[in-house]
């Protein structure tokens, strides 16, 4: 039946829907964002729309599949905007959009200010919406993982760094792809698509 339902999709060419939503103060989890975007379009057939809270609406939530949050650290978690966005404006939608798959990134100040905590905190929302949250045990470069969502000091700079980002909105639109599409070609674990640097 899911396989039907993915085969009736890409027949009519509306294939996995990915919105990655942000809040960023001075730039740098916009940046990541962009970059999660781009992982996403790696899948092809994949749609993606890339807002921030200012820009997103109800509907974009519910239109998506997948969803990847974006939030700066501020004080070891969330920005207080990207809180006000599900407060605000989602509280309606409680209860009818359960099961879309999500994950999380976010910038800090530094190396160790608590960027998992906030994706971490990023997880606790979407699950409260009942979004289906994953983590990755990729790693993109020597000591270099983003287990619970991609996590940067600043903007991303480094091939690493940029990879990082991509690779989390890559593993968001393989998941809409398996689990919503019924691609199981798309699966990480058999596409053939590099995991790991060794
Ligand atoms: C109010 C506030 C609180 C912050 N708290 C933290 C923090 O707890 N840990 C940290 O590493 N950086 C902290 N920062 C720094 C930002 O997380 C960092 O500059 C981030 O790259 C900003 O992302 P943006 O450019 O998307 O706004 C804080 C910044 C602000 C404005």
């Amino acid at each position: 039946m899911l396989v039907f339902a993915g085969a009736l999709r890409h027949l009519m060419g509306t294939m996995g829907k990915i919105l990655v939503l942000y809040f960023s103060k001075s730039g740098n989890t916009a940046k990541m964002a962009a970059e999660v975007a781009e992982g996403a379009r790696r899948i092809e057939g994949t749609e993606v729309r890339l807002r921030s809270v200012a820009e997103a609406g109800v509907e974009d939530v519910q239109w998506c599949d997948g969803i990847a949050l974006g939030s700066p650290t501020n004080m070891g978690t969330v920005a207080w905007e990207m809180k006000q966005f599900w407060d605000v404006k989602m509280p309606d939608s409680w209860g009818k959009i359960d099961g879309k798959l999500g994950c999380a990134f976010s910038s800090q100040g530094g190396w160790g200010g608590g960027a998992e905590l906030t994706c971490q905190a990023l997880q606790t929302i979407l699950m409260n919406f009942g979004f289906l949250v994953f983590g990755l045990p990729d790693y993109v470069a020597h000591q270099f993982t983003l287990h619970y969502g991609a996590t940067l000091a600043g903007e991303p700079r480094e091939e690493r760094e940029v990879e990082a980002c991509r690779r989390l909105g890559q593993r968001l639109a393989e998941w809409v792809a398996v689990c919503v599409d019924g691609r199981r070609d798309q699966h990480p674990l058999t596409s053939g698509r590099k995991r790991f640097p060794w």
